[in-house]
């Protein structure tokens, strides 16, 4: 999707630490995080930080005109893209801090699945705690949060901090394999059993 590329590329550009990516996640890594999204029934899916729509349209194919799909996007380009794209899709340009508030004003129930497209390694400490509190108190108790992180990027001190605060906010983080032919490569925590709003730290 090279208009798509050339639209992110752009994005980034203009807002380097909100898009956090020079290019759209790739199809493997898009079926990789969205494994989650339940066959049956008729679940809540919350997709943070949808940019162009990659794991929108992986969500969507998933849920086949099921359930409820909630994409909050904090760039109102991004946002206005992805609600003419997917007119099915509850598109919202917000904040994903604001997730309990936007969840309270449609009356929807806790979800049942929350997958992130959002750039943590570039954000500040108390930013990723207050959006990890958001996505720990919205998702169900037997709900799962899947999220992904840039291979080359693990070692930096945002990243170790951010999964630091995965393993205090829920019970199980486990981590996928390394899709390799994401530019850059990356991979996918799966947590489940939210225990706790995550803790401040601001380091
Ligand atoms: C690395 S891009 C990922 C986009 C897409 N999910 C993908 O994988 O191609 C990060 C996205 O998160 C959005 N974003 C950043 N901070 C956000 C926030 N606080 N709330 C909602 N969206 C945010 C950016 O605007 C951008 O669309």
């Amino acid at each position: 999707m090279i208009n798509d590329s050339s639209a992110f590329l752009t994005q980034f550009i203009r807002h380097p630490l909100t898009t956090g990516a020079v290019l759209p996640s790739g199809s493997t890594l898009a079926r990789d995080i969205t494994a989650t999204v339940p066959q049956r029934g008729h679940p809540l899916v919350v997709e943070l930080g949808p940019g162009t729509g990659v794991f929108t349209q992986a969500i969507q194919q998933r849920l086949a005109g099921r359930g409820h799909h909630l994409a909050v996007e904090l760039n109102p380009t991004f946002a206005t893209g992805l609600a003419r794209r997917h007119p099915t899709v509850d598109v919202v340009h917000a904040d994903a801090a604001t997730l309990g508030g936007l969840l309270s004003e449609r009356r929807l129930a806790p979800a049942d699945v929350i997958i992130s497209g959002l750039p943590w390694a570039a954000l500040p400490g108390n930013r990723q705690s207050a959006i990890l509190d958001a996505v720990v108190g919205a998702l169900d108790t037997t709900g799962v949060f899947t999220t992904f992180a840039y291979r080359h990027a693990l070692p930096t001190r945002p990243a170790r901090r951010f999964h630091r605060l995965l393993t205090e906010a829920f019970d199980e983080v486990t981590v996928g394999r390394t899709v390799w032919s994401n530019l850059p490569p990356a991979l996918v925590y799966h947590c489940r059993g939210p225990k706790a709003v995550a803790s401040g730290s601001g380091t």
